[in-house]
């Protein structure tokens, strides 16, 4: 639903109230997590999720994460295994989704699932998310605060630039300490990764034993719609693990070299994911006539989530025509 204007929140105790009244009246709300900004509507209310999807302009195939502020407070939405506990133990509040068996008493609107089986979960751990959603004490289903399959928004001005009078509100706190999604682990059968992120691969293993095998779907079905190539694209085409630059290129770069922006000039895994998309919006902005080159980022930890999104970015790479007539 297309609004006239949208409010800008602080994060206070009255924008935190306002927030809430918004969500009960069935609205789209963004707020902050610590991966990156979420597009919030209650999950039980049909026409509230039918507004995210509608801001969005996202595919109704595609389903959304339900968020709430603890473990007790998903447990009712899902079907529960023993990893799916570990984990849920290990990581929650934090930058992990999990995929179980929806509970057929969940009382979710189907939207938020597409009318799947399965239901993801996440409990996250910002301080602002957490206030939120033990104020409304509802789920909300929450897809990242961008445009579909365009760059996620790390900051409350990201938001705004593509979703200022299309959703009711905004509740802006600072940069998303995390700056990439949460990784998601599918739990219905043994562990698949669906998504890398937040949480590195390592860690997920160091608590289940093994290292749970990216799922690609039976017969090459994706799962995760999130999968698909043509998620977090710029605008201007994108090259990854690129050493030299080429005329009209501006050099995303990452350690100790020359470059027009660094995603970390001391080879910090964390700090490059933090900075990533904010180093997209800005480079894509600027719309250099040769696109965007990107350094090699090592594959490990956090590694793996960066080099997942570039593959996906510049697989997706955006023309020039698109660049000089889409708005800022
Ligand atoms: O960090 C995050 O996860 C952020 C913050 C706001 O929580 N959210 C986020 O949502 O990244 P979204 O919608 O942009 O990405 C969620 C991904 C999508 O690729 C979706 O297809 C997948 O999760 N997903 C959701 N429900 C699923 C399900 N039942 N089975 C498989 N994949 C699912
Ligand atoms: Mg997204």
């Amino acid at each position: 639903m297309q609004q006239d204007t949208t409010e800008w929140l602080e994060a206070t105790p009255a924008g935190y109230a306002r927030a809430v009244a918004l969500w009960q009246d069935g609205a789209v709300v963004a707020f902050p997590t610590e991966t990156v900004y979420g597009l919030g509507a209650d999950a039980g209310n049909d026409r509230a999720v039918a507004r995210i999807f509608a801001a969005k302009n996202r595919p109704q195939a595609n389903p959304l994460i339900v968020h709430a502020p603890s473990i007790a407070a998903v447990r009712r939405y899902a079907y529960w295994n023993p990893q799916a506990e570990r984990l849920a133990h290990a990581f929650w509040p934090g930058p992990l989704t999990l995929v179980l068996p929806l509970h057929p008493q969940a009382e979710l609107s189907p939207l938020v699932v597409a009318g799947r089986k399965t239901v993801a979960l996440r409990v996250p751990r910002h301080p602002v998310a957490q206030a939120l959603l033990r104020a409304v004490q509802r789920p909300i289903a929450a897809p990242s605060a961008n445009l579909s399959g365009r760059v996620s928004p790390s900051t409350a001005a990201h938001v705004a630039a593509t979703m200022k009078g299309r959703i009711a509100a905004i509740v802006a706190a600072g940069a998303a300490e995390i700056g990439l999604e949460s990784t998601i682990i599918g739990l219905w059968e043994a562990p698949v990764l669906l998504r890398p992120g937040g949480i590195p691969l390592e860690a997920i293993q160091a608590v289940l034993g093994y290292t749970p095998r990216p799922y690609h779907g039976e017969g090459g079905a994706v799962v995760a719609p999130g999968q698909l190539p043509c998620h977090y694209a710029p605008k201007v085409p994108l090259r990854m693990n690129a050493r030299k630059v080429r005329p009209g290129e501006v050099l995303l770069g990452f350690g100790a070299i020359e470059c027009h922006l660094n995603l970390s000039a001391r080879g910090d895994l964390a700090e490059a994911a933090a900075k990533l998309y904010t180093c997209l919006h800005r480079l894509d902005a600027a719309c250099p006539a040769g696109g965007i080159a990107v350094s090699p980022v090592p594959n490990h930890g956090l590694g793996r989530a960066i080099n997942d999104r570039l593959r996906r970015a510049a697989a997706s790479a955006g023309t020039r025509a698109e660049c000089q007539t889409a708005p800022e």
